[in-house]
């Protein structure tokens, strides 16, 4: 069936703007997300550059990562800095207690971090050791990273190859501090973070936006009792955490293919309770600080689903298929309603884990449909928020009844009006007709991403079956844009 829709945009009345930085990717060490995803070594068959892979770095500079986010996620809690810097060759080798216990051989670290970090043109993100290290591992780490001085942590970077410091523009105080970073209470956790903070020396030399280890999913007490006893002069940001399992249950999460129509809906109406999530995460902000000082960071969102038959249940590998692009975008334009208070979103993560953009099988690579929806979105980095009013029909199955489609609009960098529409059902098409208010447009011109089947995958070694492709649905009549969307896609449109 075809749904039919009306949309109003108010083009004179932007809000605030979309940050670069709900772009973001989350790169921890799990499975094979850093070693053979991103790290090869210098002597490897694969072309790399100082060890990472080339096609890896060029496939994500083509979507512009503003910012990434490492070494974890709960590895972050047991990471010892120290292990990662020096000859690889006599760096130790531990175990990854929390992946799989697989060995951590500790050739990527902190200056290989940096080098890919800044390959692909990244800002980087670091998640700190409070679980199981001191305030003093932590300074001693920055200090090592940000130093310009002549101490000896300076000096020691200097040794091993780098002069200048690096830019740690952000600093995660914690992961997951309710659970595998502590499992601590709020009220805990508030007193560690404000004991941490103090030894942070947020200073010329280290400006790093301070991050909060936040909730988990819609649990606002954790949100409510951080804010209250940290307050916000002592950190600039806090975090939440939300995933989308299609069942919404954590033994049994569903599968990444050969899913049901039915899981279709329920993945559909697990990822858009991130809407709510937020919203009443940003409620609890606005109480405690309504100058809407601290920004809030889903530092790690995407789907889970259980791991793809014969690989290790502790390296949380999934395939990736249109299902994936549908829920990110979703995701996007949750992130840009939220805009002023959501300042950063981390998906999880970028190489062979979870919702991933790229998958790799020894020297080969494939771009994910989740890969091509980031690159669909590309012009709303840094653009501005325009309010779009829309009432979307609700369609059911089972059970569940959610909205036909979600969509937003900005105004880009390049003063071109893009509006974005995301049509969450699996078998009908969306007529919708857009009133542009004051916008004058003359030209249309965008993408659209779909595939015959829900579960459509890109193949290793074979043509790509879901990619974006011009988009023939729209048509600009006078005031209004008629736009004709396929069922199961993304389209994004650009109007100049
Ligand atoms: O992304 C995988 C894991 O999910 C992270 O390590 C942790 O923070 C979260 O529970």
């Amino acid at each position: 069936a075809t749904i039919t829709a009306e949309a109003t945009l108010h083009a004179d009345q932007p809000g605030p703007q979309i940050s670069r930085y709900v772009y973001g990717q989350f790169s921890e060490h799990l499975g094979a997300g850093i070693y053979d995803g991103v790290w090869v070594g210098e002597d490897s068959d694969i072309p790399n550059t100082r060890g990472i892979r080339n096609d890896v770095v060029a496939a994500l500079k083509a979507v512009k990562v503003p910012v990434i986010r490492w070494p974890g996620g709960c590895f972050a809690d047991e990471y010892i800095w120290r292990d990662g810097i020096g000859p690889r060759d006599k760096r130790p080798v531990r175990k990854n207690n929390w992946w799989g216990g697989s060995p951590e051989t500790n050739r990527f670290g902190s200056h290989e971090f940096f080098d890919f970090a800044e390959q692909i043109g990244a800002d980087a993100y670091l998640a700190v050791n409070v679980g199981s290290a001191t305030p003093t591992v932590m300074r001693e780490w920055i200090e090592y990273l940000t130093s310009p001085g002549e101490d000896d942590l300076a000096r020691e970077r200097r040794r091993n190859g780098r002069d200048q410091p690096f830019k740690v523009p952000f600093v995660g105080i914690g992961n997951e501090s309710w659970g595998c970073g502590g499992a601590m209470t709020p009220e805990y956790y508030s007193n560690e973070y404000r004991r941490f903070q103090e030894f942070f020396h947020k200073n010329a030399d280290n400006p790093a936006v301070r991050v909060a280890s936040g909730a988990n999913g819609s649990n606002t007490e954790w949100t409510d009792v951080v804010m209250k006893n940290v307050g916000n002069k002592r950190m600039d940001a806090i975090s939440v955490h939300y995933y989308t399992l299609p069942t919404g249950d954590w033994k049994k999460k569903g599968a990444a293919t050969g899913f049901s129509r039915q899981e279709w809906y329920d993945t559909m109406h697990w990822t858009l309770r991130m809407d709510e999530i937020l919203k009443n995460h940003i409620a609890v902000m606005d109480k405690h600080d309504p100058e809407k000082i601290v920004g809030l960071y889903v530092d790690e969102w995407g789907t889970w689903y259980d791991v793809e038959e014969g690989t290790n249940p502790g390296h949380l590998y999934q395939l990736n298929t249109l299902r994936d692009a549908v829920v990110a975008a979703a995701n996007f334009n949750i992130f840009h309603k939220h805009a002023e208070r959501v300042r950063m979103a981390n998906i999880a993560q970028t190489v062979n884990v979870l919702q991933a953009m790229i998958l790799t099988d020894g020297a080969k690579m494939v771009l994910t449909p989740t890969y091509y929806a980031f690159k669909m979105y590309v012009p709303f980095q840094d653009s501005v928020y325009l309010p779009l009013d829309v009432s979307a029909p609700l369609v059911t199955s089972g059970n569940r009844a959610i909205p036909s489609f979600n969509a937003s609009a900005a105004r880009g960098k390049d003063g071109k009006t893009y509006l974005a529409v995301t049509n969450l059902t699996v078998d009908d098409d969306l007529s919708l007709s857009v009133n542009l208010g004051s916008l004058q447009a003359r030209k249309v011109s965008g993408e659209v991403l779909t595939a015959s089947k829900m579960d459509a995958l890109n193949e290793m070694g074979a043509a790509e079956t879901v990619k974006p492709v011009v988009f023939k649905g729209a048509k600009l009549n006078g005031g209004k844009l008629a736009l004709r969307i396929p069922a199961k896609s993304v389209v994004v449109v650009g109007l100049e």
